[in-house]
């Protein structure tokens, strides 16, 4: 296992030029010098629209957007790249699930399974696929800590499933989703699986095949790599079956005025001009996780987690929200600070120089649920550090006198 020092932070230029304290990592992480210099690179040396061109610097674009795919189909568990679509993130990754599989698929009668816990990126397509099959939406809910039981799967599931989606780990509340369990339940009711990996992807080891994933969607950018460059992975012989989601240039393989044939996997899926860019800085993004390795993430995140929840539990008035056992947290940590508005804590935080997300973080079926309308919320990554947990706890303290609650 790698030393538990500081070596990569200074890898993150927006870390080591500033003294920001970066704690919403779940929004979307930073990014190291090498992603960034993968950017740069492919403008610069490979720059042309890829899978078009015949000439040297269109295949040398195509050889590295398909490198990438071949990296990222590693990075889940499959060798199988063809089963890799790049999408521009998550929210899409799932919607060409919803469009092109579930509206294929489903019938009235037929429910969708969730959990409360979702994302609006993995409820709202399934509002859609709802609306227009007459399907039914079943949530699963968790209890006080986030975990959902196996009775509640097992009265959940049933032959009427069709659908499961389901967060590897909640935005809000850290918690790991019971994903295998459930999609056993699923898969032996003859349902399929769509995991949401947007928050598991960047902090441990995805494996397609041991999740119980037919579909897996991840985001780029949450793990290191640039904005609009996103995942699905899904079983081949699904995607076989699909109809395209989105029409249109490099996806088709003959097209009439009236009609149209299409592309072999994964291009069928792949409509318009490419983000190879994006795809580069994402194959440098997986090397960099690579190089310092999942156990290195998970032990960094595990330590500042539970230094900020032995902190915050010093503080009065602060609500911890999801379990009491910091290791459960993913690094993500939701609070509430009575009587003061999340938005409010935000905002003075960032006066000293603090960056935390506050509001309903696109989750509000689960908001209800927990019966808050908003929380504060504070998401470290490896290249945090003890030192700015303390800060943050030391003005976090102060946050409600400075807004006029006296102590
Ligand atoms: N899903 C992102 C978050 O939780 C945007 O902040």
């Amino acid at each position: 296992m790698a030393q538990l020092n500081l070596q990569y932070r200074k890898d993150f230029p927006l870390l080591r030029d500033s003294d920001v304290v970066y704690f919403d990592n779940a929004a979307t992480s930073q990014r190291p010098d090498s992603v960034l210099a993968a950017v740069d690179d492919f403008y610069r040396s490979a720059n042309a629209n890829p899978l078009r061109g015949l000439y040297a610097l269109s295949v040398e674009a195509t050889q590295r957007y398909e490198e990438a795919r071949k990296k990222t189909a590693a990075f889940v568990g499959t060798h199988d790249p063809a089963c890799i679509i790049f999408t521009r993130n998550t929210t899409e990754s799932i919607n060409l699930v919803a469009y092109s599989y579930a509206l294929s698929v489903l019938k009235e009668g037929d429910e969708i399974l969730l959990t409360v816990m979702e994302h609006h990126s993995n409820i709202l397509p399934w509002q859609m696929a709802a609306e227009r099959t007459g399907a039914g939406l079943v949530y699963l809910e968790p209890d006080e800590e986030g975990f959902i039981s196996d009775e509640k799967i097992d009265a959940a599931v049933s032959e009427r499933t069709r659908i499961c989606a389901v967060g590897m780990v909640s935005n809000v509340l850290g918690v790991m989703n019971p994903v295998r369990k459930i999609a056993d339940r699923v898969h032996a009711a003859g349902g399929v699986v769509v995991v949401d990996g947007a928050q598991g992807a960047p902090h441990m080891k995805v494996d397609v095949g041991e999740l119980g994933a037919d579909f897996f969607a991840f985001s780029g950018h949450k793990m290191l790599a640039p904005f609009g460059i996103g995942v699905l992975y899904a079983r081949r012989d699904l995607l076989e079956e699909m109809p395209p989601f989105l029409r249109g240039g490099e996806m088709i393989e003959y097209v009439t005025r009236t009609s149209a044939t299409y592309a072999e996997l994964p291009h069928k899926f792949e409509a318009g001009t490419v983000n190879a860019a994006g795809a580069a800085g994402l194959s440098a993004a997986i090397d960099y996780l690579d190089m310092v390795g999942y156990d290195y993430i998970r032990e960094r995140e595990e330590k500042l987690a539970s230094l900020m929840m032995e902190k915050l539990s010093d503080i009065p008035h602060v609500r911890v929200y999801g379990s009491k056992d910091p290791l459960k947290h993913c690094g993500i940590i939701t609070f509430n600070i009575d009587g003061c508005h999340p938005h409010d804590v935000s905002s003075v935080l960032d006066t000293e120089n603090i960056a935390i997300r506050a509001g309903h973080h696109c989750a509000q079926p689960l908001m209800k649920y927990m019966g808050v309308g908003s929380t504060a919320r504070a998401s470290v990554y490896f290249y945090n550090t003890e030192e700015e947990v303390e800060r943050f706890a030391d003005r976090l303290s102060m946050v409600r006198s400075w807004l006029g609650y006296g102590d």
